[in-house]
């Protein structure tokens, strides 16, 4: 099973995902915790790219973000099937959703398609101007896509995209709170 985290930046996505890999594993379930971009080769660039360190076209980060995701769906698929329960903090919907700002979302769907379907996807919806606040506190810089009027269109591009079993979540609470909803979602 895979359950995707997903969101603009600064949303809680890491603190949810890290959160709901606990609980599922103390009720004895083995997890595997991952996210995009990865750590891998690809990933690195990726995140080079979001340090704004080098710089490439909308289009060419939006084919790293599919490269990157195609090996990471081989992992995914190795770890589903061994019965385990793949978090992922951040899967294709945060490319159909970013990337489209500036891309032809059909392009962005096609470059994708070697990916797959979530089981199960959290939108945490938190407003920008509160998760923006929260990277700055955080202090590692500010990268590509985080400036107020991105995040919002983002944010409502997040609504537009939503495929599949998608549940909303409200992430201006506490972090408590959040994962009380988060929780009760989870059927098991
Ligand atoms: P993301 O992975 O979506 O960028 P994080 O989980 O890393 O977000 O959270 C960003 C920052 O905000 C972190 O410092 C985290 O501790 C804090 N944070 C996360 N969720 C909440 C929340 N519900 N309320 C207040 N602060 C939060
Ligand atoms: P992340 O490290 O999760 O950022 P944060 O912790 O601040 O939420 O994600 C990196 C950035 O890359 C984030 O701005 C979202 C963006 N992104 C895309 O634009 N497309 C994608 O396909 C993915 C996975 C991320």
């Amino acid at each position: 099973m895979l359950i995707a985290f997903e969101g603009t930046d600064g949303s809680g996505l890491s603190t949810q995902s890290k959160l709901l890999a606990e609980w599922l594993e103390s009720k004895g379930y083995t997890v595997y915790l991952t996210k995009e971009p990865t750590t891998g080769e690809i990933g690195k660039l990726i995140r080079r790219v979001l340090r704004k360190e080098i710089e490439v076209s909308d289009a060419t980060l939006a084919l790293l973000f599919a490269a990157d995701r195609v090996e990471h769906t081989k992992i995914i698929v190795e770890r589903i099937e061994k019965g385990e329960i793949v978090i992922s903090d951040r899967y294709r919907l945060s490319s159909y959703a970013y990337q489209s700002l500036t891309l032809d979302l059909e392009w962005v769907v096609m470059i994708n398609r070697y990916s797959i379907t979530p089981d199960l996807t959290f939108v945490i919806e938190t407003p920008p101007e509160v998760s923006l606040e929260r990277i700055k506190q955080r202090n590692n810089g500010i990268e590509l896509f985080e400036e107020l009027e991105k995040l919002e269109k983002i944010s409502r591009n997040f609504r537009k995209v939503a495929e599949g079993n998608v549940v909303f979540i409200d992430g201006n609470r506490s972090i408590e709170e959040v994962f009380g909803e988060v929780r009760d979602k989870i059927l098991i």
